[in-house]
Parts: C-alpha cells; structure tokens; sequence
C-alpha cells in the first residue's frame, strides 16, 4: 500500500534504543516485501516476535481441483454452502483455484483463530454482517461492501460481530494492491483513479494482548502437497507470548480497507469496458467493482454488455446486491457466483438487452475476478452448482439427451 501510517508508539529514529516503562527493550521488526526492496512496516513489540515454543504439522490436505471440462460457463448457488459453527480461517470452502490464486466462500458465526498466510496477499470482501479484524496492527471493523487487503504473513483473525459474516476470500500468491495505472510514480492516487486516499482505512491503534503459549495457524508454500503444483501446507506454532503485543507501528505494510460504496462508477455514452471497474490488482489477477451507476446515455445506446469473449483470463462475478439486469431469468442470486471462462462467448441473457434499452441507472452490486490462468473447480462449488446454468443463453433448462446433438452431426464419428 503507498500509504504511510502511523499508530501507536514508535521510536523518533528507526532501529534505535526504544525503552519499555521497565527500561528493557522493545522488539523491533521489519516486515518487508520484496526482499525489503519494496512496501514494508516496523512494527515495536514487547516480548521477541521470534519466539515459539512448539511448531507442529496440520494435517490439512490440499482441496481437490477439478478442470473445468467440458468447459462451460458455470453458476454457483453459494448460500447452499452454509453450515453453522464455521470460523472464517480454517472453514473456508474452496471454489476456484489455480496456481495464482484460490476464491473461497464462507459464512463465519464464530472467531477464527490467529491465522498468518504466508504464501501470498488476501482479499476479503464482506457480502453480508460485520466483523472486527483483530492483528498485530490492532483492530479494523468491516462491514458488507468492505474489501480487506491482508498483507501476507501478517497475523490476524476474523470476529464476527452482531451475527454471522459472509465472506468471498481470495488467496494470492503474491502481492495485491491498487492498479499502478491509478497511482503516480510516488504512488499517489491520480485524479482518474474511482477511489483516493481518502476512501482507505487501516488499524487504529495497537492493542496489546496478554497471553503465553498462543497457538497461530501458519498456512505455506511446500512441497507437501505434490511437486509443480504450488503446494500450500499448514503448520500450527506456538508462541511464547500473544503476538499482539505491538505497541507501535509505521510503514506501508499493513491490512487495511475500502468500501465497494465508495467506488466511484465511471460511466459514459456509449458502454464502458469492464476495465472501467477495475479496483485491485495481484499477480495474474484483476479484482473489478459492479456498483449501481448511471448507465450509458446515447439516444441508441444498450446499456448492458454486449456479448464478450475475455480470450486471455477467465471471468468470475460474485453477484452481491441489487438486480444484475443482464443475469435476469438465468437463476443467478444474490450470492451467486458465475464462472465464464476463456473459450466461451458470454453476454446478456436473452432478452436482457431489450429490457435495458432506456433504463437510466442500475443498481447491481458485483465483484468480479479475472484470472490470467484457467480456474479449476473445488468439490464445494461442484456441491452448489446449477446444472442448467450452461443453457439458459439457448433457453433451455438441459443440454440435449447424451449423444442427441453429435448424431445429429454426420461427421461427429470421427472425433
Ligand atoms: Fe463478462
């Protein structure tokens, strides 16, 4: 994040003597990105951040990954995947994955516990509830609409406040920031930018925890799961002392958020591209923003997508508020989640086109992730998928009896 911040007690010079009331040092840490060449944050605890007691495997194998073959586009019912007594770290359901990136939904009604990712950067996007994200930071509230980025192997966890949270995760392999193209060579947010500085919020103030013997859940790249893959693998250490024992903080690295409501939509005459909506980047990923928004405004202007085919990323929409005007009559609902990957043409559901013609604003909210690699399928989403989704753009419910269509085909034999 180009952002400084500051809470809490810091030191006037970094890596100097900073003495706790008891005249003993307190512990500095540099976390870095990047080899320390790029965003970091110094962070001043009261007992050695390196110290644990136990380090201990989790046996948690990696979800299964089914390729999305044959390949078409795919809707995901994923309010049927509630389950009650769910934390929003170690109960996460996977849907989609590949070797950048994993999305996972979850419907939290309990805390999860301490939780550090160090394989790569998390999205958190709150659809429904509020939750409290407790880290060695301090506390952030977040509420539905919020995005929350997690800077990787910083250590958290997820209270739900009030009631269960919803919550779409996604897991990178790198780092997730806002697209450089919205930031200027010293990475401030430029005038084009549909958000600034201002829409941002971080940790308010450290909160230091006491505790000895505190067990954090360390989720890893390794080879454990299998050679190529990106094999992540869990393990449980202990620490000595509660991690959240940070009385002070500066830097560029640390969790923070952004509400999907303060997206400013850029609209125009004719229908802009869904680059228009993009809110994040990561390593072989775009995260993009649907918000309700005046709608294109030539006297033959079609307000809805035209038919599209994204040749190099697939495109996953997690539909999360209002009425998704070009999804009409296809079953999508708020929750849902449509997979059209590379390969297929996708656009308005029949009919939509027409109905949009002189509607002046709609009032869809969307997140969309674009990946640059081919998604493949958790057993969670196969669990909660829509069959018919597939046909509904030919107005059918079911693909023709097996083998109906292919006979049809004289040549058909021959593959
Ligand atoms: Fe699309």
């Amino acid at each position: 994040m180009p952002y400084y911040r500051r809470a809490g007690e810091v030191p006037p010079k970094r890596h100097t003597q900073f003495r706790q009331p008891d005249g003993g040092l307190y512990a500095e840490e540099l976390m870095g990105q990047e080899g320390f060449s790029a965003d970091s944050a110094l962070l001043y605890h009261r007992y050695l951040p390196t110290a644990i007691v136990a380090a201990e495997a989790v046996d948690r194998p990696a979800p299964a990954r089914t390729p999305n073959l044959p390949l078409k586009p795919r809707h995901f019912a994923t309010h049927k995947l509630d389950v009650a007594g769910a934390d929003a770290v170690l109960d996460r359901q996977q849907l989609l994955a590949n070797d950048d990136i994993r999305l996972s939904y979850v419907l939290a009604d309990r805390p999860s516990p301490l939780y550090r990712n160090a394989i790569g950067d998390e999205c958190l996007y709150v659809e429904a509830g509020s939750a409290r994200i407790e880290s060695t930071f301090g506390d952030l509230p977040v509420n539905a609409g919020d995005y929350v980025i997690i800077p990787t192997s910083v250590i958290y966890r997820v209270l739900p406040v009030d009631g269960p949270v919803r919550l779409l995760t996604v897991e990178a392999t790198g780092h997730i920031g806002p697209p450089k193209r919205y930031l200027s060579a010293r990475g401030q947010f430029l005038e084009h930018a549909p958000y600034c500085e201002r829409d941002l919020r971080g940790p308010a103030e450290p909160r230091p925890v006491d505790g000895t013997d505190v067990e954090v859940y360390v989720q890893h790249k390794s080879r454990a799961n299998g050679p190529g893959r990106t094999g992540t693998a869990w393990t449980r250490l202990v620490y000595a002392n509660h991690p959240f024992d940070v009385v002070g903080w500066d830097g560029c690295l640390y969790p923070w958020a952004f509400s999907i409501h303060d997206f400013e939509p850029i609209t125009g005459r004719l229908h802009q591209p869904p680059p228009v909506h993009q809110t994040f980047e990561g390593p072989n990923f775009v995260i993009c923003s649907f918000v309700p928004r005046k709608v294109d405004y030539h006297p033959l202007a079609i307000p809805v997508p035209y038919n599209h085919h994204n040749v190099d990323s697939d495109e996953v929409l997690f539909y999360t508020g209002g009425n998704y005007e070009a999804r009409r009559g296809s079953g999508i609902q708020q929750g849902s989640i449509s997979l059209h990957p590379s390969g297929f043409t996708h656009g308005p559901q029949p009919g939509a086109v027409e109905r949009a013609i002189g509607v002046e604003s709609f009032d869809e909210l969307a997140v969309m992730v674009d990946t640059f690699r081919p998604l493949d399928l958790g057993a969670a989403a196969l669990s909660c998928e829509d069959s018919g989704y597939a046909w509904t753009w030919a107005g059918r419910s079911l693909p023709p009896p097996s083998g109906g269509a292919a006979a049809a085909y004289p040549g058909s034999a021959r593959r």
